[in-house]
């Protein structure tokens, strides 16, 4: 079998990486959800979405979960996902990745000192997580941020991926409140020289309704480059 004949190959070679099992058992509502599009769309993912990327990369970029229709069908957080348009042509401008993105995960796009993964690895109904399966998924985010030897930046998309990555971090969420635009300084809270950033999600109703530009989603990526190119 070819690339252009395997629909679950990924343009980046998967690493030895903590990601979920094909049939994860941890969110019962989730794996009742893919199940059932097993059974009508028999050619989708339907798993928990890998990350992608760079696991030596000092920039990792959390998103909240697959969109049905978009990494559940793919396989590759963000393609296929009409947010993925603007976080990947984001990345590209600030030079995170090399290769044409074309929204399918055999266009050979690579990520550059960067890794992309989900707060809740499995596509939940109606694209709305439970707090019980963010709480059992964060093991797996958890293990992510662990795995990332030289991590120094993380980008938060939306107030859940936020949330999910302080307490990964193993901090009180009042330490780090979510701000579209702020950066927080983990290095004396986390005991480790990471920044997090803060983002509104790059989804449709964002962008459509006007909460979040492109030009608001390229400064937080510029203060990202600035912080990468002065460590
Ligand atoms: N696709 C993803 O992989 N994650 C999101 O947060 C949205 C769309």
């Amino acid at each position: 079998m070819t690339h252009s004949d395997d629909p679950f190959f990924v343009s980046q070679p998967r690493q030895h990486f903590p990601d979920a099992p094909r049939d994860c058992p941890l969110c019962p509502r989730l794996s009742t959800f893919r199940n059932a599009h097993r059974k009508t769309q028999a050619d989708w993912h339907n798993a928990p979405v890998p990350s992608f990327g760079d696991q030596n990369g000092r920039l990792l970029i959390v998103g909240l979960a697959p969109g049905l229709q978009g990494a559940n069908r793919t396989g590759r957080p963000f393609t296929g996902d009409y947010a993925g348009d603007l976080l990947y042509s984001t990345l590209d401008r600030f030079g995170f990745s090399t290769g044409q993105f074309r929204a399918r995960p055999d266009d050979g796009l690579r990520l550059d000192d960067c890794l992309i993964t989900n707060a809740v690895r499995c596509v939940p109904p109606e694209n709305k997580p439970t707090p019980e399966e963010i709480r059992l998924c964060r093991s797996y985010l958890e293990a992510t941020i662990a795995a990332m030897p030289d991590l120094r930046a993380i980008v938060a998309l939306g107030r859940i991926s936020h949330d999910s990555v302080v307490r990964a971090l193993g901090l009180p969420l009042k330490a780090a409140p979510f701000k579209h635009g702020a950066s927080h300084d983990l290095a004396s809270m986390a005991g480790q020289n990471l920044t997090l950033f803060d983002s509104y999600h790059c989804s449709r109703y964002n962008t459509n309704t006007g909460v979040l530009t492109a030009e608001m989603f390229h400064a937080v990526f510029q203060a990202v480059r600035n912080r990468l190119d002065t460590i």
